[in-house]
């Protein structure tokens, strides 16, 4: 068999893609500390199995904000998708579409948010880089107006986060395979601050006037719920929730913004003590494995996110790569749940995960 683990399709992914490309998608901030140090915080923590229980049926779904999934993994908001693969995010919805989950399309995607809505099959949410408010209200109404259910604000880049490879190898973005969502609005792209900037682009948008007391007018612009991104302490998720916010993705954005920070899953627990049911609380940055999941919902995150792996799934097969990607976490978290001796994803609990002693929990 060809294709067991994510790790599989990851090493055949680097095998295909050109060095540049594969170092955008991989890489991270300044010494990559925090992107290792997201992957090997999982590898302390350890699961306590659950014998003698009747787990013959198990049901993996669940739902995120009001809308139904199979299981709780999603695609994560990843720009540069139509550069990665010809399809890109039109294969990626597809695929999570396919695997019956949620597709999170980013404010830069190839393919605009009325030709993803038109081929995807699953819940969608319009990930959100604020750069200008104009250009906000503009995206928004039209998420809203293509069936988008919900609006997940990126958080975390208040300046541009430096991925050192990139400017190593001089990375180029093809201007034409990004932004798609405002190819009818050249002007836009012009503004200082959000037109292209060689590999950076959206991302170096940063702080744009969007502050804690403009959340309301965000808000103001849709009765779609809204999710922020990027949260990392318990100070901003107590404000995320004190502002009316729906729901966070406890996110070091796969470590690609800022080196140096602990990783998603050491935060979590203290955040889900502190804010509890008064939002949705997901998770991302080094899912990898269905016991990773698991371990995330242990302590609190309703659901995860992977992002690079979308792009290993890419690689490796399109649509049908994302798809197989998804397969291969879902049959791993089902078997992580009934060895912990769960039916279904509600009976996850804490018990089921050991965290180190060392770990301010
Ligand atoms: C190539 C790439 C591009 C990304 N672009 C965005 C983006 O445009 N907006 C955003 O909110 N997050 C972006 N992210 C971060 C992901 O949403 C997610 O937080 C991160 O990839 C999770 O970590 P993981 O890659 O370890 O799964 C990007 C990630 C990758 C790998």
């Amino acid at each position: 068999m060809e294709v067991v683990s994510l790790r599989d399709l990851e090493r055949i992914a680097r095998e295909r893609t050109a060095r540049d490309m594969w170092d955008f998608i991989d890489g991270a901030a300044f010494d990559e500390i925090s992107k290792r140090r997201n992957e090997s915080k999982f590898e302390e923590l350890t699961l306590n199995p659950s014998y003698l229980i009747d787990v013959a049926n198990r049901d993996l779904s669940t739902t995120v904000l009001g809308e139904n999934i199979s299981f709780p993994v999603m695609i994560a908001p990843a720009g540069g998708q139509r550069q990665h693969h010809p399809k890109g995010e039109l294969a990626t919805s597809i695929g999570a579409g396919m695997a019956d989950t949620l597709y999170a399309l980013p404010t830069s995607s190839g393919y605009s948010i009325e030709e993803v809505a038109q081929v995807a099959t699953g819940p969608l949410w319009f990930q959100l880089y604020h750069s200008d408010d104009e250009i906000t209200e503009y995206l928004v109404k039209r998420a809203k107006l293509a069936g988008y259910s919900a609006i997940c604000l990126t958080v975390d880049v208040p300046t541009y986060g430096a991925k050192e490879k990139d400017l190593r190898n001089d990375f180029k973005r093809i201007d034409n395979l990004h932004n798609g969502s405002l190819r009818d609005r050249p002007a836009y792209l012009k503004r200082k601050d959000v037109g292209p900037r060689d590999f950076a682009d959206w991302e170096t948008t940063g702080y744009s006037g969007l502050t804690w007391e403009r959340l309301d007018w965000l808000k103001s612009l849709t009765s779609l719920p809204l999710v922020v991104k990027g949260i990392r302490t318990v100070r901003d998720a107590v404000m995320c929730a004190e502002n009316g916010v729906d729901g966070i993705v406890v996110s070091n954005h796969g470590a690609r913004q800022f080196d140096r920070t602990l990783s998603t899953i050491e935060t979590l627990g203290s955040i889900s003590k502190a804010v509890g049911d008064r939002l949705e609380i997901y998770l991302d940055s080094g899912i990898r494995r269905g016991s990773d999941v698991l371990m995330a919902m242990a302590l609190g995150a309703r659901g995860v996110f992977v992002g690079r792996p979308l792009f290993w799934g890419l690689s490796y097969g399109g649509a049908e790569g994302v798809k197989l990607m998804l397969d291969i976490l879902k049959a791993e978290f089902d078997r992580a749940l009934s060895y912990c001796g769960f039916r279904s994803v509600s009976e996850i609990n804490r018990s089921s995960v050991n965290i180190p002693s060392n770990w301010s929990y």
